[in-house]
C-alpha cells in the first residue's frame, strides 16, 4: 500500500478566495518534493484533493456536492479524498462522522507541510488522518509555491491569518491569528518572480494593511517591492478600512508603480449595522476616508464588497447602504446576501432574521444602483488614455482581440490582437460597458 501511495497522483482543486488560490500552490509544492505527481484529469488521479473556503454558503454547498459527485463516480475505495482549506477547519467533526462522504483525509491551513504525512496514515483504514492545528506562525515563507498562474501578475501572501472578528466572518477561527513573514522574505519572492518574468506582483493578505514585522509597516513593504527592476506593477487586496495612515497614501500617490486602486471593503453603510458587525468605523468614517483618498490620489479605483440583509437590517438601514453606495461612486462592488456561519460571533448572537426574498430584493436593488455608476465611471474614461499591461486571453475565448488592464485594474479589450503579453501598451479608450473598457492603440 505504502509503495502504491508513493507514486500515486493528484489532482488539486480549489474553491474560494486568491489566499486558498495560493494555498494551493503551496501544497503543489510541498507534494512535489515528495514525488507526487500533479494531473489535470480528475479521471487519471489517485487523489483528489479539495481545497475549500468557508467564507460563503455556496461554496460550502458546492463542496459536498463535488464529494457525493467524486464517490459516485469514482466508487469507494478507488479513490482518496483529502478536503483543506478553511472547510477542513471549521467542519472537521462533520466531515469526518459523514460517513456516506468518506473523507480520507483533512487538513487545515496551518497544516499542508504535514500532508506527506496524513496522506500516509490515511492509507491506514482504522485511523483518522487530520490536522487542523492553527498556528500563531506559519508563514510557509520557506516554501516557494510551484505557481500555476499566467505568467504577467504573481499573488504573494505576505500575512495569513486576521484579528478582526467581524461577526459575520468565519476567517478568524478557520485561519486563525494575524502573522506577516519578513519583508526580506517577500522581497526575495517577488525578486525572483521578477527574473522568471513575472511583470505584476499582487501582495495578498486576509487584512494585508496591517501587515507588520517588528518595525516594519504595509508602506515600508510596498516601496521595498517597488524597487524591484522587471516588476511594473505592484497591486495588494484585501485591505480593512481601518489601517489606512497617511504614510501609505501618499506613498500610493507617489510611487508611480503602485497601482491607483484599492479595494476598500464596506459591507455596510448604516452605523447599527457597521457596530453590530463590529466593523470599528461609523459610515461618516468610511466616506471621510474616501474623500481622503480621492484628494491624495485623485484618479484612484475603488471597489468594495458589501453584504446585504444582515440580522436585523431593516429598509431604512438598507437605504442607508445606497446613500453610501451613492457618495462613495464606487468603481464596482462585490454584493452578497448575509449568510449565517458555524462559529462566527453572528451566528451566536443574532438570528439570521431577514428573509430570503428581502435578501434578494436588497442585492438586486443594489446591484442596479452600482451598474449604472460602474457604467458612469467607465464612460468618463472614453477619450482618456491609459498604459494597459496587456494579459493572456481567457483560453475559452482564444478568438477574442488582445486584452490588459488599467492601473485602476479595469479589464480593456483592445481593438486588435497579438499584443505581446506583458507589454505595457498606451491606449486611447473608444467605448464602455459596466463589464470593460474598448481601447484603440492605434489612436493614442
Ligand atoms: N455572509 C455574506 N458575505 C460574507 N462575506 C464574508 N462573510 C460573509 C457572510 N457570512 C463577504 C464580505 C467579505 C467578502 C470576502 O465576503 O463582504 O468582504
Ligand atoms: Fe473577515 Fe473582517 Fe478579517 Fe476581513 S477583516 S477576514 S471580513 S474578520
Amino acid at each position: 500500500m505504502i509503495n502504491q501511495i508513493k507514486q500515486k497522483k493528484i489532482f488539486l482543486e480549489t474553491y474560494g478566495c486568491q489566499m486558498n488560490e495560493y494555498d494551493s500552490q503551496l501544497v503543489r509544492a510541498i507534494l512535489k518534493k515528495e514525488n507526487y505527481e500533479f494531473v489535470t484529469d480528475e479521471r487519471k488521479a489517485d487523489i483528489i484533493m479539495l481545497n475549500t473556503c468557508s467564507v460563503r454558503e455556496h461554496a460550502h454547498r458546492k463542496v459536498y456536492g463535488r464529494v457525493h459527485h467524486i464517490r459516485h463516480a469514482r466508487g469507494k475505495d478507488s479513490v482518496m479524498i483529502g478536503i483543506l482549506g478553511c472547510m477542513a477547519t471549521n467542519l472537521r467533526k462533520d466531515l469526518l462522522e459523514d460517513r456516506s462522504l468518506k473523507i480520507d483525509f483533512i487538513a487545515g491551513p496551518d497544516s499542508y507541510k504535514h500532508l506527506p504525512q496524513l496522506i500516509h496514515e490515511a492509507s491506514d483504514e482504522d485511523r483518522k488522518s487530520y490536522d487542523v492545528t492553527l498556528s500563531e506562525f506559519e508563514t510557509y515563507s520557506d516554501i516557494y509555491p510551484s505557481r500555476t498562474e499566467d505568467g504577467v501578475n504573481a499573488w504573494i501572501a505576505v500575512m495569513r491569518g486576521c484579528n478582526n472578528f467581524c461577526t459575520f466572518c468565519v476567517v478568524p477561527y478557520t485561519r486563525g491569528r494575524e502573522r506577516s513573514r519578513s519583508p526580506k522574505n517577500v522581497v526575495d519572492e517577488a525578486r525572483r518572480l521578477a527574473v522568471e518574468g513575472f511583470k505584476q506582483i499582487t501582495l495578498l493578505g486576509q487584512n494585508v494593511n496591517s501587515y507588520r514585522y517588528d518595525n516594519y509597516d504595509f508602506a515600508y513593504l510596498m516601496d521595498e517591492v517597488s524597487k524591484i527592476d522587471g516588476i511594473k506593477r505592484i497591486r495588494f487586496t484585501s485591505p480593512h478600512p481601518k489601517d489606512f495612515p497617511d504614510r501609505f497614501l501618499d506613498l500610493m500617490a507617489a510611487n508611480p508603480k503602485i497601482c491607483k486602486h484599492i479595494h476598500l471593503p464596506l459591507q455596510a453603510g448604516n452605523n447599527r449595522i457597521l457596530d453590530m458587525m463590529n466593523r470599528t468605523y461609523t459610515s461618516e468614517d468610511f466616506v471621510n476616508l474616501v474623500d481622503k483618498i480621492r484628494t491624495k490620489i485623485p484618479n484612484v479605483a475603488l471597489t468594495t464588497d458589501i453584504i446585504v440583509g444582515f440580522p436585523t437590517e431593516t429598509d431604512g438601514e438598507f437605504e442607508d447602504t445606497i446613500q453610501v453606495v451613492a457618495q462613495a461612486a464606487f468603481d464596482s462592488a462585490f454584493t452578497f446576501k448575509y449568510s449565517q456561519r458555524q462559529g462566527t460571533i453572528a451566528s451566536k448572537e443574532y438570528p439570521d432574521d431577514v428573509s430570503e426574498a428581502i435578501k434578494t430584493e436588497r442585492i438586486m436593488c443594489l446591484n442596479e444602483i452600482q451598474k449604472n455608476i460602474t457604467l458612469k465611471k467607465n464612460q468618463a474614461h472614453i477619450g482618456q488614455v491609459f498604459d494597459i499591461l496587456i494579459e493572456p486571453i481567457f483560453q475559452e475565448k482564444p478568438s477574442i482581440n488582445s486584452v490588459g488592464r488599467t492601473d485602476g485594474n479595469k479589464l480593456v479589450i483592445l481593438s486588435q490582437n497579438g499584443y505581446k503579453i506583458g507589454d505595457m501598451i498606451k491606449t486611447i479608450i473608444t467605448g464602455a460597458t459596466p463589464h470593460a473598457l474598448k481601447g484603440d492603440p492605434s489612436i493614442s
